[in-house]
């Protein structure tokens, strides 16, 4: 079957013919109607993580899936054929006509909503949930602090905070303004001709997407104990360990984001990298409140599956409104 990967890194995404997936006991085959298109692939496919976390080359990337069971794993019990399904799966693949997906990380797509729109949402909004509900515990009345509301992870961070019933501020800019604006956000930062870290304070968590000076001045708007949970990095020591690395390249991956840690802890308060997992048990509360019209997938830019590299390449110079994804 064709498919997208790459047989090196930093070379450009190319077109390939692979096998057909096997599909184990607990897996279900999904005929890919669509596709999303994350900086993950970006990432792997440039060799950012290829110290950390080396693939077995050629890879096929992609990360975001919805589409059609088309088979099911003889100990599959939650899906049948032809079910609408979608996920990330804990592997990637998914730029391909058919990809196999253990059960565990696939949830049925919400009725409301296209293949297209489905496919932009698994990693994203796992990602939001994780730093919202699973790791921050988000409760009613606290203030959240959501960077880059306008894009992806935090388009969906927004909706979520408010529907936890927190107070969030986000920064954005452009056209982002009044998008976020409508998903709800109670206070919004121009960052570019304003300085968030001079307007918020007494803030119980922030969710950084951005990393580097906008991860430290972000320390300043927590109150006491609060905390700042970070996408883009740098990794921390738990993110080492779960990872399961050698003892020297833990060493080195702790010594990254010493220097952040070391600013929060003087600051009275705390800095953890987040690495969003599968998990189709907390995709299927997403698909609750999709469907309770909570929550709304991010626009979709969509490309042709033949036109995955090209889709990639966009994405990766910021040229995507909204979210990619590609659909056969
Ligand atoms: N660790 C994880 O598990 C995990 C999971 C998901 C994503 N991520 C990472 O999180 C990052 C965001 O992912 P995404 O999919 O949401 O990206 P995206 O959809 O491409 O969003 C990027 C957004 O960043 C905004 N932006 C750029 N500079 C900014 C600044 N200085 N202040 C505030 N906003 C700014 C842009 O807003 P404008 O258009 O207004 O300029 C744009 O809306 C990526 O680095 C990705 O790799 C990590």
């Amino acid at each position: 079957m064709h498919a997208f990967g790459i047989t090196a890194y930093q070379q450009p995404l190319t077109r390939m013919e692979v096998a057909e997936p096997v599909v184990g006991p607990h897996d279900v085959l999904v005929d890919v109607e669509a596709a999303g298109l994350n900086h993950l692939d970006e990432k792997i496919r440039a060799g950012e993580f290829k110290a950390i976390l080396p693939a077995s080359l050629p890879l096929v990337l992609g990360h975001d899936v919805a589409g059609t069971v088309l088979q099911v794993g003889t100990d599959v019990r939650a899906f049948a054929v032809g079910d609408r399904v979608y996920g990330r799966p804990a592997r990637p693949g998914t730029f391909a006509e058919r990809v196999a997906v253990a059960e565990a990380d696939l949830a049925p797509v919400p009725a409301s909503l296209g293949m297209a729109e489905a496919a932009a949402l698994p990693l994203v909004s796992l990602t939001a949930w994780q730093v919202l509900v699973e790791r921050g515990r988000v409760q009613p009345g606290q203030k959240v602090l959501v960077h880059a509301g306008a894009g992806a992870v935090g388009s969906v961070a927004i909706q979520l905070a408010k529907h936890l019933g927190a107070h969030v501020a986000t920064t954005a800019s452009g056209d982002g303004l009044a998008l976020v604006r409508e998903l709800g956000a109670d206070v919004v930062v121009d960052y570019r001709t304003q300085d968030f870290a001079a307007q918020l304070s007494g803030y119980d968590l922030v969710l950084d997407s951005l990393g580097g000076d906008n991860l430290t001045r972000s320390l300043g708007v927590l109150r006491p104990g609060g905390r700042a949970i970070g996408i883009a990095g740098p990794p921390d020591p738990a993110f080492a360990r779960q990872a399961g690395l050698n003892p020297l390249l833990r060493l080195a991956v702790a010594g990254l984001s010493s220097k952040v840690r070391r600013q929060a802890r003087r600051a009275g308060v705390s800095y953890e990298f987040l690495f969003m997992h599968a998990s189709g048990e907390q995709l299927r509360e997403i698909t609750a409140l999709v469907e309770a019209g909570t929550l709304r997938p991010p626009t979709v830019e969509a490309f042709d599956l033949g036109r995955t590299p090209e889709a990639l390449a966009a994405l990766a110079e910021g040229r995507v409104r909204g979210k990619a994804v590609v659909t056969r």
